[in-house]
């Protein structure tokens, strides 16, 4: 339908008014109904467009990637980056030491000590480089601060407890510190839990952590090896979420790719944390290992190391030390 009655041209005058009079009704009509439809789609806009604060943020966006659809490598560069950006604290070189035991650092399990003489060709060296998980305070019954302190070692301290990560970085160890939990091949978030009782001593570090279920999180992620300790649940009170990394990820994102000392204690995922590191990339001398609390087992630990190269150096009631048989020291 042609609309002349919009063109200026046609627009009627005081002069002719009467003679333009039904034209004039149409020109008010038609105005009114422009008004009356821009009001109307103001409103629908208010109403039913979409709201910019809600669009999710970039950062939104890496999260999802990286927990929710997942990544295509453990050391992929949306990991490494996140890892940089969000978890990792670098060694503390420049300050002195806050300890509560300055002069007597918790000395290193004999066995690891043993371990670590037989690789080494006959003693300890000077400037290894450990990675212990978790680490705790820093401090209290750590595997490592006696290397750091008396050898020089540095190394990677991984610790979920938020709140055991503030007094861990307290110490100014020098060491990374990453504040995550460790994961099976895909990186997940989870309710960590911490022992609720300061009695005895070590079970104020004793945490545990519980998936957070998501649909997508059905591989071979922590959630299927939940510890079944003597603790009752009711103990344990919640930190928060934590988000947990592939050990590889971590490694990636600070370039290291020999770890001398590996001491793994996480209250019964160390399976699942051992199962998922590429062995052929990371060149690993001793494995320090709490295995009871592990629903694989012993045997089933001691299995997936064999099949990685590793063999049995020493064992006890809850620990077990493995030594890499390619390092071996052949004794003249
Ligand atoms: C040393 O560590 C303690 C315990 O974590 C802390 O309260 C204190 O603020 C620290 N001191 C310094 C100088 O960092
Ligand atoms: C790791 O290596 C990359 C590439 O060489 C470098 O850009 C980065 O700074 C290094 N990171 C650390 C923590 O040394």
């Amino acid at each position: 339908m042609k609309s002349s009655f919009i063109s200026i041209r046609n627009l009627p005058s005081c002069k002719n008014f009467a003679r333009n009079k039904s034209k004039f009704v149409l020109i008010v009509i038609f105005a009114s109904a422009l008004l009356m439809f821009g009001i109307t789609s103001y409103y629908f806009l208010l109403l039913f467009s979409p709201n910019l604060s809600s669009l999710p943020s970039a950062e939104e966006l890496v999260k999802d990637l990286i927990f929710t659809k997942g990544v295509s490598a453990q050391n992929d560069p949306i990991v490494v980056n996140y890892l940089i950006n969000h978890h990792l604290i670098s060694p503390n070189f420049g300050t002195d030491y806050n300890l509560t035991n300055i002069l007597n650092p918790q000395q290193l399990d004999i066995n690891v000590q043993s371990a670590l003489r037989h690789v080494f060709g006959g003693r300890i060296p000077e400037n290894g480089f450990f990675v212990e998980c978790g680490a705790n305070d820093g401090e209290f019954l750590s595997n490592t601060i006696q290397l750091e302190m008396e050898l020089g070692w540095t190394g990677l301290l991984i610790e979920g407890s938020p709140s055991l990560v503030k007094s861990l970085t307290n110490t100014n160890r020098k060491a990374w510190v990453a504040d995550v939990c460790l994961s099976g091949e895909k990186p997940i978030q989870v309710d960590f839990l911490r022992h609720a009782n300061t009695f005895p001593p070590w079970s104020g570090g004793a945490g545990k952590i519980k998936e957070r279920k998501t649909t997508t999180q059905t591989g071979n992620g922590i959630e299927k090896a939940t510890p079944t300790n003597s603790y009752g649940t009711d103990l344990f009170t919640s930190e928060g979420v934590v988000e947990c990394f592939p050990l590889y990820a971590i490694l990636s994102a600070i370039n290291v790719s020999r770890v001398d000392l590996l001491s793994l204690d996480v209250e019964g995922h160390e399976y699942q944390i051992l199962k998922a590191v590429p062995f052929h990339s990371v060149d690993i001398k001793v494995i320090f290992v709490e295995y009871f609390l592990a629903p694989e087992g012993e045997q089933g630990i001691k299995t997936l190391l064999a099949e990685n190269g590793f063999k049995l150096w020493a064992k006890t009631g809850s620990d077990m030390v493995f030594v890499n048989k390619q390092t071996d020291y052949v004794s003249p």
